[in-house]
């Protein structure tokens, strides 16, 4: 109860201080024109002194509720607002009894300067409270675009911490996880404040993402009330999500190095997206979508029960991103089938890991809107995959660990819109890749020799 009385402190500091403006604007004002208005002037006092007294015990309540706010600054303000309140309290005292003394007014005018600077420097640190300390710098530049901005040159020697996760940090969360506005009493600045936590304890279990809080959050939807970041921020992207999820399962370290974590293929193919201008990895960029009319809802529905995440790749567009996360022993080739009913939505597909056959080929052949496809670790050999040299908008292909030949290697020359092919722990040879890469020259095969066209 007290701390709710407390939250009516920032709309109450505004009754002191405009009583105080207007009765220092009048004093003001008294001074060039000569003159009066001492009939108004000690209710004025009055006013402002029980006013600053009552925002003083308000805001007393409020700072009860610690954590919120950055406790130097909270300290200097509820002494400034406290110092205020008990001058002004003696400026009335002394007004009543001694007004009329002559002298009275050699103190009187002095103070009345006093007043109006503790009161700009109250205001000022309440403020920064609120808003946070460069609310009035000139920037505009936000939290998170100030230092977000790291250009990646390879991927594979950029540090796990400080050149993927704490960009993300500082684009999404650091506005109110700082030293000024610890909410949840959580600080994201540094990597020994992260791992300290917040008030519910650590927030990252290192190795163990499943349990990690911050992992917990950051996966809840949107509009729920504990999801991070908070409704109406701008959420994390899939792959930020990846790349915070795997660092943790890879022991949250603070200097180790992508190479150094082994990142699995699907993750390399992610990660890749943060190398260059370092910037578009964090929108995602997606470049000019198809425009197509959106999928039929029960068929959607129909289709995620059979075990599948649909989502929409981004806001604006009805091309979706299909994957399967659990039970991937569980999804076969006849629920790849059914797929054919978002088929021309259908933009990222992901059966990793599942034990379709080359049956599913057929059905995959068909989705002709794929841009990515997810395939590695299943059985695919050979067989039948010629059916995906209809794939003409395939940009991407991860057909690591499987059993694919260089008999693929024609089938694969026809996709013109291939840029990246995934072959390593397949069992094409270095021959093939050769014969792909003369067929393909823009394309970036990675095999057992990472990047071989990089
Ligand atoms: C708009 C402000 C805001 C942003 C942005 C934000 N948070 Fe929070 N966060 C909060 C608030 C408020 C709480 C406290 C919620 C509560 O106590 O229930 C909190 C609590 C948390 C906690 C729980 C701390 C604990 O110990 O209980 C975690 C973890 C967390 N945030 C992570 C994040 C991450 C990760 C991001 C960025 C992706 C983020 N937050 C962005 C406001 C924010």
């Amino acid at each position: 109860m007290i701390s709710y009385i407390g939250r009516f402190h920032p709309l109450f500091v505004h009754l002191p201080i405009g009583f105080i403006a207007f009765w220092l604007f009048l004093e003001f004002i008294a001074i060039f024109r000569k003159s009066d208005y001492s009939n108004v002037k000690s209710l004025l006092i009055l006013l402002s002194a029980l006013s600053s007294i009552a925002a003083s015990v308000l805001g007393y309540f409020l700072s009860l509720k610690t954590g919120e706010y950055d406790a130097n600054i909270l300290d200097e303000h509820k002494w400034q607002g406290i110092w205020l309140s008990v001058i002004l309290t003696i400026i009335y005292f002394l007004y009543t009894f001694l007004k009329d003394k002559k002298y009275f007014n050699y103190g009187y005018y002095p103070s009345l300067i006093v007043v109006f600077i503790l009161l700009n420097v109250t205001g000022h640190h309440g403020g920064s409270l609120t808003h946070g300390s460069d609310y009035l710098a000139f920037s505009q530049i936000k939290d998170g675009e100030k230092e977000a901005k790291i250009e990646i040159k390879d991927i594979n020697q950029a540090v796990v911490f400080t050149d993927l996760v704490q960009p993300i940090f500082k684009q999404k969360c650091i506005s109110c996880h700082n030293t000024e506005k610890m909410k949840g009493e959580l600080l994201m600045d540094t990597y020994e404040h992260l791992m300290k936590g917040g008030e519910s304890g650590a927030v990252i279990i290192a190795t163990n993402s499943a349990q990690s809080e911050l992992i917990k959050l950051i996966n809840l939807e949107p509009i729920e009330e504990r999801a991070m970041p908070p409704k109406g921020k701008v959420p994390l992207t899939n792959d930020e999500k990846a790349v915070l999820t795997w660092w943790i399962h890879a022991g949250a370290t603070k200097d180790k190095k992508v190479a150094e974590l082994n990142p699995n293929a699907a993750m390399t193919m992610i990660l890749a997206k943060f190398a260059g201008s370092g910037n578009s990895a964090h929108s995602e960029s997606i470049p000019e979508l198809p425009e197509v009319s959106e999928a039929d809802v029960k068929s959607v529905e129909e289709i995620k029960v059979k075990g599948i995440n649909i989502v929409k790749i981004a806001q604006n567009t009805n091309m979706l991103d299909v994957r399967c996360i659990i039970n991937k022993q569980n999804w076969n080739d006849q629920k790849t089938e059914t797929l054919l009913k978002i088929k021309e939505q259908l933009y990222i597909l992901d059966l990793s890991g599942t034990v379709i056959t080359n049956k599913s080929l057929a059905s995959i052949g068909k989705l002709k809107s794929l841009q990515t496809l997810f395939l590695q670790s299943t059985q695919l050999n050979d067989d039948n995959f010629e059916a995906l040299k209809e794939l003409e908008n395939l940009e991407s292909l991860n057909l690591y660990n499987t059993q694919i030949t260089d008999k693929s290697v024609e089938t694969l020359s026809q996709l013109k819109k291939l840029k990246k092919l995934y072959v390593w722990q397949t069992k094409m040879t270095e021959k093939g890749i050769e014969q792909l890469q003369k067929n393909l020259p823009a394309l970036q095969i990675v095999g057992e020799k990472k990047y071989i066209n990089s």
